[in-house]
C-alpha cells in the first residue's frame, strides 16, 4: 500500500487539487479554488510521487462557527483511511468551534463517524437561464456606503460573521439590494463560478423580496447560473425551474456542535455562498 504525507494547502497546490476536482466531477475552476483558498486554510495529502492524493479545507467565521468542504480524495487512494486523517487535521484546526459542512452521499458515512449531525438539506438548482418577467420590487445595486449593513443582515442571516468571504464577494462580483424605509431588507450576490455564474447568499425576510431578486438576475444573466437553495428556501425552487434552473441535486447539511452551539442559519438565509464556504 502507497503511503501519503500531509501538510499544509499551499497556492502552488491549487492546479493539483483542481485536478482532484475534475476527476470527482465538480465544476470548480482554478480561479475558484484560488477564491476558497484566499480566506481559508487547508490540508493536503501528498503521495509517493508527489502528487496531490487529497484535500479538504476549512473556512473560520469569527471564534464559534466554521465551514469545511473541498474535501476530496484521489479514485485510487480512497478507502485507506486518508479522508479520515485529513478531516482529523482540519478539525484540530477549528479547534473548539461548531463545524458546518454539506456532505455528498460519499462523505456523509465519514462525517457521522466524527460527529456531525444532521440539519437540513441543500437544493441545487442550474441551467442555462430562460429570462421572465420584470421584478416587481427592483433590486438596485450594491454601492460601498451599503456595505456595513449588508455585512450585519448577512451575519445576522448566515450566524456568523464572514466579512472577508463577503467583502471577496462583492470584488468578484456583483451584488443588488432592496431597500424599504431606508433600510436593507434584502441582499444577493452573483459572481462567476464552475459552469457560469452563482447566485449566494441570497438573504431575505419576505420571499417576495426573493423572488424579485431571483427575476432581477434571471434577467441579467446569460448562460448558465446556479443556486444552491437551504432548506428555508426551498420554496424559491418553483420559480428557479420556470426560469431554466432545475433541481439537480440534493444535499445534507450537517454539523458538528461545539462553541457556536448547533446550526446558526436563520430563516432570511436562502441560498448558500458555496456548498463548501456555507
Ligand atoms: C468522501 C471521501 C473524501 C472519503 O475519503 P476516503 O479516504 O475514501 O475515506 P476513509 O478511507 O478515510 O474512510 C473514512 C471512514 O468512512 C468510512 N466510509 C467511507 N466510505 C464509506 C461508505 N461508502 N459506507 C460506509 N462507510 C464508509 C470508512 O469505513 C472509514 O471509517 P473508519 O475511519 O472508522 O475506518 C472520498 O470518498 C471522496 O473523495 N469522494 C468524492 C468527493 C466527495 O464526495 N467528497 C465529500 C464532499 S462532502
Amino acid at each position: 500500500m502507497s503511503s501519503v504525507t500531509y501538510r499544509s494547502f499551499r497556492p502552488e497546490d491549487i492546479p493539483g487539487a483542481h485536478a482532484l476536482s475534475l476527476e470527482a466531477n465538480w465544476p470548480h475552476r482554478l480561479a475558484d479554488w484560488q477564491f476558497a483558498l484566499d480566506i481559508g486554510q487547508g490540508v493536503i495529502a501528498v503521495d509517493e510521487k508527489g502528487d496531490i492524493a487529497a484535500t479538504g479545507l476549512v473556512w473560520f467565521y469569527g471564534d464559534s462557527v466554521a465551514t469545511l468542504g473541498l474535501m476530496i480524495v484521489s479514485q485510487h487512494h480512497r478507502s485507506r483511511g486518508i479522508g479520515r486523517a485529513v478531516m482529523d487535521r482540519l478539525l484540530d484546526l477549528a479547534g473548539d468551534r461548531s463545524i458546518l459542512l454539506h456532505a455528498t452521499a460519499d462523505g456523509q458515512p465519514l462525517y457521522e463517524k466524527l460527529g456531525f449531525e444532521a440539519t437540513g438539506h441543500i437544493y441545487q438548482h442550474q441551467g442555462d437561464v430562460v429570462a421572465g418577467g420584470a421584478p416587481t420590487t427592483a433590486p438596485r445595486a450594491l454601492q460601498t456606503a451599503d456595505l456595513p449593513a449588508v455585512l450585519a443582515l448577512d451575519t445576522s442571516s448566515f450566524g456568523a460573521a464572514r466579512a472577508a468571504l463577503i467583502r471577496n464577494l462583492a470584488k468578484a462580483g456583483e451584488a443588488v439590494v432592496i431597500e424599504e424605509n431606508s433600510e436593507i431588507v434584502a441582499a444577493s450576490f452573483r459572481r462567476p463560478f464552475g459552469h457560469g455564474a452563482s447566485i449566494g447568499p441570497l438573504i431575505a425576510h419576505d420571499l417576495r423580496h426573493a423572488e424579485a431578486m431571483i427575476d432581477h438576475w434571471t434577467q441579467n444573466t446569460q448562460g448558465f447560473l446556479r443556486i444552491d437553495l437551504t432548506s428555508h428556501g426551498e420554496a424559491l425552487g418553483e420559480r428557479l425551474a420556470e426560469r431554466g434552473m432545475l433541481r439537480v441535486s440534493k444535499v445534507l447539511r450537517m454539523v458538528k456542535p461545539n462553541r457556536g452551539g448547533g446550526d446558526p442559519l436563520k430563516k432570511s438565509c436562502l441560498s448558500l455562498v458555496a456548498q463548501a464556504l456555507g
